[in-house]
């Protein structure tokens, strides 16, 4: 099991929170329909915005380790 560490310090939104959000909804048809899922459930990435990558690296990260797209 991957260490949790926080994405999102203004949200305080972690890495779990993320995959948590993933879980929820699992048909996307890509990363970016994906962030915007993660993003309506966890708020992350709505404040200072400089996780934007980091909450897309952990997105597809989460894709690629579970399932394929
Ligand atoms: S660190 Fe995520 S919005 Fe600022």
């Amino acid at each position: 099991m991957k260490d949790n560490y926080t994405i999102c310090n203004c949200k305080q939104v972690s890495f779990y929170d993320v995959a948590d959000a993933l879980a929820k909804h699992k048909n996307f048809k890509d990363v970016l329909e994906a962030f915007e899922n993660v993003q309506k459930v966890t708020h992350c990435s709505t404040g200072c915005g400089g996780c934007h990558d980091k909450v897309l690296d952990a997105i597809s990260e989460l894709l690629m380790g579970s399932e394929k797209l």
